[in-house]
C-alpha cells in the first residue's frame, strides 16, 4: 500500500487543529508541509510557528518540503520546529552533498526534491546517501495544479536506478495527484503520494485518504 502524505498547504489554516485531528484519525501516514520563500518559487507559504504547532498536534511523520534558496541556513531550525524528514531542491543547492550530510547529522531523514525539468540521472551520485526523492509532478509553488504526465516515465526510470543498486530510497510524487491518476503513479514505481487539493477540497477528506491508501 502506498504511503499517503496529505499536503497541509490546501488545508483550512483557521481550523488547523481540526485538520490535524482529522489526519491523525485517518489512514494518512505523513504530514506534508510545504515551505516557500517567494524566491525559489513565486509564492510564500508558512514557516516555523505553523510547523511547531502542527508538531504538537500530531505524532505522525512531519515531512517538510523546502522550496527555498540556501536551505542549509535553516536546517537546524526546521529540526527544532519538529521536522522528521527534510527535502531540499536539487536546483536550490550548490553543494547538495554537503546539505544532505547536514540534514543527516541533525538526525532527520534526508530528501532531495526535483523539478519537472530536471533529469533523474542528476541524482545518481547522491542516491546512496538519501532516504527520499520528492519528485515534482507540477512546477512547485502552488497547490491545485495539473499533473504533468511525463513524470510517469521519470518515476519508472528513478525506480529502476534505485532497484538496480539495491538502495533503500522512497519515491514521493508531489503535485496534481488525484484518485484518477494515483493508480498509474503507483504502477510507475512511486512509494508515496502527496495530495493537497484532492484531500482537502473533497467533501469527505478521511474517505479520500482511504481511497488513495487502497488504490492498489
Ligand atoms: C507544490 C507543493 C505541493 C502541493 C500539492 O509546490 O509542493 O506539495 O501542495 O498540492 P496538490 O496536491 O493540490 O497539487
Ligand atoms: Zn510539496
Amino acid at each position: 500500500m502506498p504511503i499517503i502524505a496529505p499536503s497541509l498547504l490546501s488545508s483550512n489554516f483557521l481550523r488547523l487543529e481540526e485538520e490535524c485531528k482529522m489526519l491523525n484519525e485517518s489512514e494518512a501516514d505523513w504530514f506534508h508541509l510545504d515551505v516557500m520563500d517567494g524566491r525559489f518559487v513565486p509564492n510564500i507559504s508558512f514557516g516555523f510557528p505553523i510547523i511547531e504547532h502542527i508538531r504538537k498536534a500530531t505524532t505522525k511523520i512531519c515531512d517538510v518540503h523546502l522550496m527555498i534558496l540556501e536551505p542549509e541556513r535553516y536546517a537546524e531550525a526546521f529540526k527544532a520546529a519538529g521536522a522528521d524528514q527534510l527535502s531540499v531542491h536539487i536546483e536550490a543547492c550548490v553543494h547538495l552533498h554537503r546539505n544532505i550530510q547536514q540534514i543527516k547529522s541533525l538526525d532527520m531523514k534526508a530528501g532531495v526534491a526535483i523539478n519537472p525539468h530536471t533529469p533523474v540521472s542528476l541524482l545518481q551520485d547522491v542516491l546512496g546517501d538519501i532516504d527520499l526523492v520528492c519528485m515534482m509532478s507540477v512546477n512547485p509553488g502552488f497547490g491545485g495544479q495539473k499533473f504533468i504526465p511525463r513524470t510517469l516515465d521519470k518515476i519508472t526510470e528513478l525506480r529502476r536506478m534505485i532497484d538496480d543498486n539495491k538502495l533503500n530510497v522512497l519515491i514521493e510524487v508531489d503535485g496534481g495527484v488525484t484518485i484518477e491518476n494515483a493508480g498509474a503513479i503507483i504502477d510507475a514505481g512511486a512509494h508515496a503520494l502527496v495530495a493537497g487539493n484532492t484531500v482537502f477540497k473533497s467533501s469527505d477528506p478521511t474517505k479520500t485518504i482511504s481511497q488513495l491508501k487502497h488504490i492498489r
